[in-house]
């Protein structure tokens, strides 16, 4: 055997392993950038050699050419389909069969009934299939189809990650089949109708419609794409019995690498089953997948042959039903309501119906873009959704049911609550200095304060607990405030007078005292508080910790550049137009002058933070303007040559191309040449020389740091100190600690509980450390 050769089936073993600890153990035992590293070696081994690839290669998992029909598959034991209970009596009945059937004593009022032993698993939503083992290699997948006839689908299932393409160890029987669902999972789900979305590709109403749909493809390099999953329940043929007990066998199949439920227990008697069906109810919703029920089945073979079919259904087996996720009902009506940031959105007003044991009457339809997704008319028969705790959904219309007079859904001209006028919002993209706008999904009322919707809206927010935290004004009195035109703005809120406030439903003296002092107890804010509760959209409390901690002044913040905003942490160009243009908005101006009028007193105001001086370089402005294939390293070269940005805006093309390449210099020369950019530029140092900053200074503070220009992100819990203190410590070293993972990410702090930043890292192949190997970083650079 070659050397090639004898790595790569090394590599097999390895990879194959690992999927199994992943796949069915759920014990992984590296990370996956490691599992990616041994998976590329393989590739290009296998690539280097390709009569070394095999079938049950984890290479071969990216599917084959399109096919243009499925062929048939006959299921030589046919694929039957189970009796359904959706009451406890139902299941006491289906007990009662099954012990008359075999015979046993059935009990009475005072017990004395055998406890037959059944085995419990969820009944997941998906798609059931049958997998074909051959001596342990994968040779056919097929569909249940009409449970005689199924279509052929071998090449999607091996594309499937958890579906052994080899059966591990040995003992297997000559012939196996085993089956299962094919399902998705919430989370897959999610993500594959959000790339669908993005790329204007069909969406699908459920995971069960997603794991179908991704399977019964022609084209199984899409299947490759989808996240699928198997689960195994059950046989089919088999060349040899494999154990006495159902459980017995899948456990043995495990053991094979077969992936099976986690939630597979076994219960003795009627009442056992009963408690797992209210168990993992009650679980329903935090499950990774969707499941319709839980299924039972006896669990002892042999008392299942005794006990056999009845038509098509098992006698041995049934499925308890949970409460359906989904209902069809009647669009009455689509309504416009109105946020607090003015956002106008459709609600769908629906014949009231009962979704999951709650009665669902109304619908989120988000906006104008989903309602065309939708292609909803009032009138229309929908598909409502309630999958969990989350808010109903409308997933989709029934055409066929559409009724003659039904009506197009339009968005309002003028806002239902002040009349003012609805506009499109615009959604402005800035890149290489140039703006391009396109239309928004959110259509806005302009109204903003004089609008009642959005007034209510802002006030309770800018007295909730986390804003200003003025105890004791409800929704309700904020409405009648409202109504009645005592408060037209958040600083009426200080004028308020005890008479006022007496009047209000559900006043009396106590409590018309006890909130005169909690509004005169909230004049001393912290900045942050303070600019969490202007209500300022995008902007929430990090965001407003953020721009406080960084600019220690509302009139830095107020007067800051969208430029600038974007050298904190975290705040991207967008948001940072949304600030610069609240407080450019004269409105806001004036309501802003008027609660410091009315003797708000803002507490923790100082200096520019030093980290955020830190952040800030000549260099950084530059690459920030955003001239056409001037990054941050041309722009660092222009800086080392000329030095200030006088002398870069005032430098001819002769002058440039001492520093840069000939096409970057024509760049830079073409962009100052425009007296617009020039002024911009300026501008922009001017505002951060005015803040403190000091370009000579400031390169020796970010370069004497030792993470000074990484990023790092802290997930999950620590234990040993505060995500806050971690964060201090990393941003006292240099480093800029974000939110978010993204390539640019320098390394993740995980502790226990860390999730989808933790995946995300890995995938990406970011640098992971513990709690331990943090703490020692910190200590070798004496933190
Ligand atoms: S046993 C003869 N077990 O439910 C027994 N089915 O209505 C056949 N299903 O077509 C099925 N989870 O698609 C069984 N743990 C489970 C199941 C399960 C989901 C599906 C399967 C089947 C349908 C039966």
């Amino acid at each position: 055997m070659t050397a090639a050769n004898t790595r790569i089936l090394e590599l097999r073993a390895e990879l194959d392993q690992h999927n199994y600890r992943y796949h069915v153990l759920d014990e992984p035992s590296i990370p996956d950038a490691e599992y990616d590293r041994l998976f590329r070696e393989l590739k290009e081994l296998e690539a280097a050699h390709p009569d070394l690839v095999t079938a049950d290669s984890p290479t071969q998992r990216v599917g084959n050419v399109a096919l243009t029909a499925f062929s048939q598959v006959r299921h030589e034991i046919p694929m039957l389909s189970l009796g359904n209970a959706f009451e406890e009596t139902d299941m006491r009945e289906f007990d009662r069969r099954v012990n008359e059937g075999l015979d046993l004593p059935v009990g009475d009022l005072f017990g004395g009934g055998a406890a037959v032993e059944y085995s419990c698993e969820p009944k997941l939503d998906g798609l059931a299939v049958s997998l074909l083992y051959q001596d342990g290699l994968l040779v056919r997948g097929a569909t249940r189809g009409d449970g005689t006839t199924g279509e052929d689908i071998s090449v999607n299932v091996r594309t499937i990650r958890n579906v052994p393409l080899k059966l591990h160890g040995s003992g297997w029987p000559a012939t196996l089949e085993v089956r299962g669902e094919v399902f998705m999972s919430k989370a897959g789900f999610e993500r594959l109708n959000e790339g669908q979305m993005e790329v204007g590709g069909k969406t699908f109403a459920n995971p069960r419609n997603a794991a179908a749909g991704s399977l019964r493809q022609l084209d199984s390099k899409i299947t490759a794409s989808r996240p699928l999953e198997f689960c195994c329940y059950g046989l089919g043929q088999v060349s040899e019995n494999i154990a006495e007990t159902h459980i017995g066998n899948l456990e043995k199949l495990k053991t094979w690498g077969m992936p099976i439920s986690r939630e597979l227990k076994l219960a003795k008697g009627i009442d056992e089953c009963l408690a797992y069906y209210r168990d993992i109810g009650e679980r329903r919703n935090a499950l990774a997948y969707e499941i319709d029920g839980v299924v039972f089945k006896v669990n002892s073979l042999a008392s299942q042959r005794e006990l056999g079919f009845r038509a098509r259904e098992p006698r041995w087996a049934i499925a308890h039903k949970f409460p359906a996720m989904e209902e069809l009902t009647e669009l009455l009506d689509v309504e416009f309501q109105v946020g607090r940031t003015g956002a106008v959105t459709p609600v769908a007003r629906l014949k009231p119906v009962k979704v999951a044991g709650v009665t669902v009457a109304n619908a989120t339809l988000h906006n104008m873009d989903e309602v065309a997704r939708l292609g909803l008319m009032i009138g229309d028969t929908v598909i409502i959704r309630r999958a969990g705790d989350v808010i109903p959904q409308v997933m989709q219309v029934v055409t066929e049911r559409r009724p003659e007079n039904a009506r197009p859904v339009h968005i309002p001209e003028t806002c239902p609550v002040c009349g003012s006028h609805v506009e499109r919002t615009q959604l402005v993209k800035r890149s290489k200095g140039k703006e391009t706008v396109s239309e928004g999904a959110v259509y806005r009322c302009v109204g903003r304060l004089a609008c009642g919707a959005q007034l209510k809206q802002a006030i309770i927010h800018f007295v909730s607990r986390r804003a200003m935290d003025i105890d004791g004004l409800g929704e309700k009195s904020v409405e009648q405030l409202v109504d009645e035109g005592l408060v037209s703005s958040p600083a009426d809120l200080y004028i308020l007078t005890p008479e006022q406030i007496i009047d209000l439903e559900g006043f009396a003296e106590v409590s018309t005292r006890k909130l005169l002092d909690a509004i005169a107890a909230s004049k001393r804010p912290t900045l942050a508080r303070f600019i969490f509760a202007l209500g300022i959209p995008d902007v929430g409390e990090e965001t407003a910790k953020v721009l406080a901690r960084s600019l220690g002044s509302l009139e830095r913040i107020m007067v800051a550049l969208p430029q600038v905003l974007t050298y904190l942490p975290d705040i991207g160009l967008e948001v940072a137009y949304e600030i610069h243009s609240f407080f450019e908005d004269p409105h806001n101006r004036n309501v802003i002058a008027e609660l410091l009028g009315h003797g708000l007193e803002l507490q923790d105001q100082g200096d520019v933070h030093a980290e955020f001086a830190a952040s800030t370089s000549l260099a950084g402005l530059i690459a920030k303007l955003d001239i056409n294939s001037v990054g941050p390293t041309g722009a660092e070269k222009l800086v080392a040559k000329l030095g200030s940005l006088d002398k870069i805006i005032a430098a001819d093309g002769i002058d440039l191309r001492q520093a840069l390449a000939a096409k970057q210099a024509d760049a830079v020369r073409d962009y100052f040449r425009d007296p617009a950019n020039a002024e911009r530029a300026l501008k922009l140092e001017q505002q951060l020389q005015a803040f403190g900053m000091h370009w000579a200074s400031e390169k020796k503070v970010v370069e004497g740091l030792p993470l000074a220009g990484q990023t790092w992100v802290l997930t999950g819990s620590l234990e040993r100190m505060s995500r806050d203190v971690g964060k201090e410590k990393l941003e006292s070293l240099g480093a800029k600690v974000a939110g978010s993972v993204s390539a640019k990410t320098h390394c993740v702090v995980a502790g226990p509980g860390a999730g989808s930043k933790l995946t995300k890292a890995n995938e990406l192949g970011i640098k992971v450390l513990d709690e331990d190997a943090f703490i020692a970083l910190l200590e070798a650079h004496g933190g």
